[in-house]
Order: C-alpha cells, then sequence, then structure tokens
C-alpha cells in the first residue's frame, strides 16, 4: 500500500459505503450504464483488499437499495448476474484475506440462482475472522425499520417484553445489522450527498464524509483520504471539547 499517515490505532471499526455513480461513469465514456456496474466491481474489489490491509474490522457496502427494485427490468437483471460471477470470482480473494462475507435486506426478493450463490459464499467464509464484509442487498432501512418494529410489537404482543424495557439495545438487536456495530465512517462516492435510506438508525452517530469521485474509480487513495479526514474529525457524541 501507498505511503500514509494513518494512525492505525484510530481506525472506524465500521464502514458503510454508498458506492453510486456507475451509470454517470459509463455516460461520461459514451458508454452502457452496465459497463459502470462491471467497472464498479473492480472498484468493490480494490476497496475491500484495501480496508482489509488497513485492519478495518467492518465495511459494509450498500450494493443494492429496496428503491432500485424499480430501474429498468434489464438493468436489474445485469446487476443481478453480476453479482453472482463477482461472487463467484472473489471468493478466493475472501479466503485469502480471511473476510466473512454478510448480506442484509430484504433477500427473499432475489432471484432463486443469486440468493443461492450468496448464501454458499457466506456459508464458505462464516468462519473468517478478519473482517465482516456485509453487502446490502434489496436493503431498505425503512423495511428494516418496519420488520424491527413489528418483531418488537410481537413480543410486547404475547408478554415477552415489557413496552418499558423497550430501549436501544431492542432495537439493536433485531436489526438486520445486529452483528455490527454502529457505524463510524460513512462514505458517499459521485457527489451526492443523501442517504438514500441506507442504515439510518445504525448512522445515529457516523461521520459523513462525500467525494465526487465517481464510484468505478473509486481507489485505495481515496479511501486513505476519507480515513484522513476521519482522523481529522473530533467525535464529541453531544459532549464539550474539553470533556473529552
Ligand atoms: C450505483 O450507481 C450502483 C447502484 C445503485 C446499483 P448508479 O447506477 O446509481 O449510478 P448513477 O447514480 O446513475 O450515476
Ligand atoms: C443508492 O444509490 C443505492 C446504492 C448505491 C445501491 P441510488 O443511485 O439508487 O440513489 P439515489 O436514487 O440517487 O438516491
Ligand atoms: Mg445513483
Amino acid at each position: 500500500m501507498e505511503q500514509h499517515n494513518l494512525d492505525l490505532t484510530r481506525l472506524p471499526k465500521h464502514i458503510a459505503l454508498i458506492m453510486d455513480g456507475n451509470g454517470r461513469w459509463a455516460k461520461q465514456q459514451g458508454l452502457m450504464r452496465v459497463r459502470g456496474h462491471e467497472k464498479g466491481a473492480k472498484a468493490v474489489r480494490q476497496t475491500v483488499e484495501a480496508c482489509a490491509e488497513l485492519g478495518i474490522q467492518n465495511l459494509t457496502l450498500y450494493a443494492f437499495s429496496t428503491e432500485n427494485w424499480k430501474r429498468p427490468k434489464i438493468e436489474v437483471e445485469t446487476l443481478m448476474r453480476l453479482l453472482v460471477s463477482s461472487l463467484r470470482k472473489e471468493l478466493k480473494t475472501l479466503q485469502d484475506n480471511n473476510i466473512s462475507l454478510k448480506a442484509v435486506g430484504a433477500l427473499d426478493l432475489l432471484p432463486k440462482s443469486t440468493l443461492a450463490e450468496l448464501n454458499e459464499v457466506i456459508k464458505a467464509t462464516e468462519n473468517n475472522t478478519h473482517m465482516n464484509l456485509t453487502l446490502a442487498l434489496s436493503y431498505g432501512s425503512r423495511e428494516e425499520l418496519l420488520y424491527v418494529f413489528k418483531k418488537v410489537a410481537s413480543e410486547v404482543n404475547n408478554g415477552r417484553l415489557a413496552i418499558d424495557d423497550i430501549n436501544d439495545d431492542t432495537i439493536h438487536k433485531h436489526l438486520y445489522t445486529h452483528f455490527l456495530p454502529d457505524v463510524d465512517l460513512l462514505i458517499r462516492t459521485s457527489g451526492e450527498q443523501r442517504i438514500s435510506n441506507f442504515l439510518l438508525w445504525q448512522i445515529a452517530y457516523a461521520e459523513l464524509y462525500f467525494t465526487e469521485v465517481l464510484w468505478p474509480d473509486f481507489r485505495r487513495e481515496h479511501l486513505v483520504q476519507a480515513l484522513q479526514n476521519f482522523q481529522d474529525r473530533e467525535r464529541r457524541f453531544g459532549k464539550t471539547s474539553e470533556q473529552l
């Protein structure tokens, strides 16, 4: 890895990444949107490897939102196919780097073949311990929270939970991301400055970082820049600077 001045003892424990700008990248090159997604897959590999190398424990990638189902059928199909072929190709990278693959979202909406491939890789890497790589797939934070609220309501309903005992932890343990800590750093590429229904509960105190770089152009150096920026910030969590 190229030189950096990062303090490796102060890395975010959980990075969430909104990988945006594949379509615009393709358009700039005079290519079909699909080509942008293909190029985006390469950026994924580089980012995953860089995170593993630096020692990031949890990386969550927004790969497909509940709203993305509204895209043209041909684009959705291509994205699903690309996902399967990337999973197949990247299994070795995951194993070599001791990375455990996870997925969060309304996974039952995925095509059967996609889900089968996904589950295979999840199973094959489940005992890996160096890093959790979580794909948010068919994921929408409101859908997730509705699922949580229904679960909690049913526990109250059948007398297993008292309303007064509902707290942050109750919500956390029912989230699709229950195995992950809160997000410390949220990165979004392509210049858009919005959350687009990603991890609403989990980013309550995340540092937000927006870059103009389009996802297919995202490289290690951009990740390092984001981490450098993160380390230059003071996270106060409501306290005063003097209290820290
Ligand atoms: C992100 O790139 C990939 C997905 C949402 C699946 P986009 O496809 O949203 O690219 P733009 O935003 O149209 O450039
Ligand atoms: C968010 O990007 C979803 C993913 C990156 C998977 P979009 O491109 O779908 O978001 P909007 O429509 O610009 O908010
Ligand atoms: Mg987009």
